[in-house]
């Protein structure tokens, strides 16, 4: 059978379901999870039935046991659960459960759990779909109409990494949807943050994503950057936006910043490609960029604040706007950690080995901005491509949070699921994710153990590829 095909039988099972009883949604608090949850509110709303959401940073014993003293027959595990599925079972018995998500699925056949992800149909849930592109399947497959949330899960899968100048596997049948549909546009244009609604200079000095040494968190830096290239910053008393550059000062602009990331000319064009623009979203609306909406999501949930992000999604502006407020706070802190980590740049709290890279940022970021600063810096070409980066930040509840990642743009053959397993089972604590992307959470006592074990593995690694 088709991974298609499966949403209809699903639907058919969930339509089965007592229409008097709440339903319990739980998903996760990055853009992918907020997405996810999003659209299930919506299609749940639509269909006229009763729930109750809760978005968690990971799923753990805690939340099931939690689930176990609450009434709800019917629970949906959204972007998450995958990993889990032994552990639902053991303690959800007697529940109706789905599990719709993208994550790399534990070994186990699961008895009453109806569990729907594209790896167990030779998709990969890295690149061909994300989990809010599950739940929108889902909910299409309930009600034609749910194709009015494409665009939420295009969002979400910008947000989970997916988006490569392009989409590939079901993620282009999504974006069909979304276009068709009249809520998507496709756009040539540099691809930086901001661009739609902020003065040039700003674009430049917020760009985390490319970053560009020397510009990035360096306000006068950009200043000087546009002016090195006769490019004005003004027009009269106005500061001047991305769009009113003229396509000469356009070029020169992107071949600069690739010249300046690469000190080279081969630069991958990643700076420049298609962008996705939000067409129900007015030109100067800070989220009319999806790429924008995904970092307002990510936002919303690693400062606490997932519902924001939700209701945004919603079209609700009041919330919206207090969103975009989070937003501001979240930069702030995203420079303030990148500023930490130059700072620590080979010593102690930043080691750098031959292929890896220690990061340990203790208390100096914040455990759920950890992995964002983990992935700019994978993608900031400061180190070579395939370098491992294993980061490590304390949480407010006394345990550290590891986020790692692979620095570049290409795949890689080394598993990152694969090491942060292989050490959490001696450390303890709990971890899981991608092959590209994976993190745990660790008793804070094992913190220097973990790194050790980390360390052992990635030097094998480096030798193994030496060999
Ligand atoms: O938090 P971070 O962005 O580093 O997470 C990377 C991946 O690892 C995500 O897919 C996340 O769901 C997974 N993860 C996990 N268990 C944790 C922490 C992260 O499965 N305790």
């Amino acid at each position: 059978m088709d991974f298609i095909e499966v949403f209809e039988g699903v639907a058919k099972k969930f339509n089965t379901l007592d229409r008097t009883k709440p339903i319990k949604i739980i998903s996760n608090h990055d853009c992918d999870g907020i997405a996810s949850a999003a659209i299930l509110v919506s299609a749940l709303s639509r269909a006229g039935l009763k729930f109750s959401l809760s978005i968690v940073q990971q799923l753990n014993q805690e939340v099931l046991d939690s689930l176990k003293l609450e009434p709800y027959e019917t629970v949906i595990f959204a972007d998450m659960g995958s990993g889990y599925l032994s552990n639902i079972e053991k303690n959800l018995e007697g529940k109706n459960i789905f599990v719709l998500d993208h994550h790399k699925p534990e070994d186990y056949n699961p008895k009453f759990i109806i569990h729907i992800n594209p790896h167990l149909f030779n998709l990969d849930g890295t690149k061909d779909v994300c989990a809010a592109g599950v739940c929108y399947l889902f909910a299409k497959a309930l009600n034609e109409e749910n194709r009015d949330l494409a665009h939420i899960a295009i969002i979400g899968a910008i947000g989970d990494n997916q988006e490569k100048n392009g989409f590939f596997g079901l993620n282009s049948l999504i974006i069909k949807d979304a276009v068709d549909y009249g809520k998507l546009e496709i756009k040539e244009s540099l691809r930086m943050f901001g661009m739609q609604t902020k003065s040039l200079h700003k674009v430049l000095e917020y760009s985390t994503n490319p970053y560009i040494p020397n510009v990035t968190g360096n306000e006068r830096g950009a200043i000087k950057f546009l002016e090195d290239l006769n490019i004005k910053v003004k027009d009269g008393s106005k500061y001047r936006r991305l769009s009113n550059l003229s396509e000469e000062e356009m070029k020169r602009l992107i071949t600069a910043i690739i010249l300046k990331r690469m000190g080279s000319e081969d630069a991958p064009g990643d700076v420049f490609g298609q962008i996705y623009l939000i067409k129900d979203e007015s030109d100067e609306s800070p989220t009319r960029d999806a790429r924008e909406f995904s970092t307002l999501l990510n936002c919303c949930g690693r400062l606490g604040k997932p519902g924001l992000g939700i209701a945004a999604c919603l079209g609700d502006k009041k919330m919206k706007d207090a969103a975009v407020e989070l937003l501001n706070q979240y930069r702030r802190e995203i420079i303030a950690s990148l500023e930490w980590f130059y700072k620590n740049r080979g010593g102690l709290k930043v080691k750098e080995g031959k292929g890896y890279v220690l990061i340990n940022a203790e208390d100096s970021v914040r455990d759920t901005l950890i992995g964002t600063l983990t992935s700019i810096v994978a993608k900031s070409n400061i180190y070579p491509e395939g370098t491992i980066l294993v980061s490590l930040a304390h949480t407010l509840g006394e345990e550290t949070k590891v986020s790692t990642r692979i620095a570049g743009f290409m795949d890689s053959a080394f598993d990152l699921r694969e090491m942060i397993k292989k050490v959490v089972k001696v450390t303890g604590g709990e971890g899981g994710g991608h092959r590209l992307a994976a993190g745990a959470t660790i008793p804070q006592e094992k913190e220097e153990e973990f790194l050790k074990l980390s360390e052992q593995i990635l030097i094998g690694a480096a030798v193994e590829e030496i060999k």
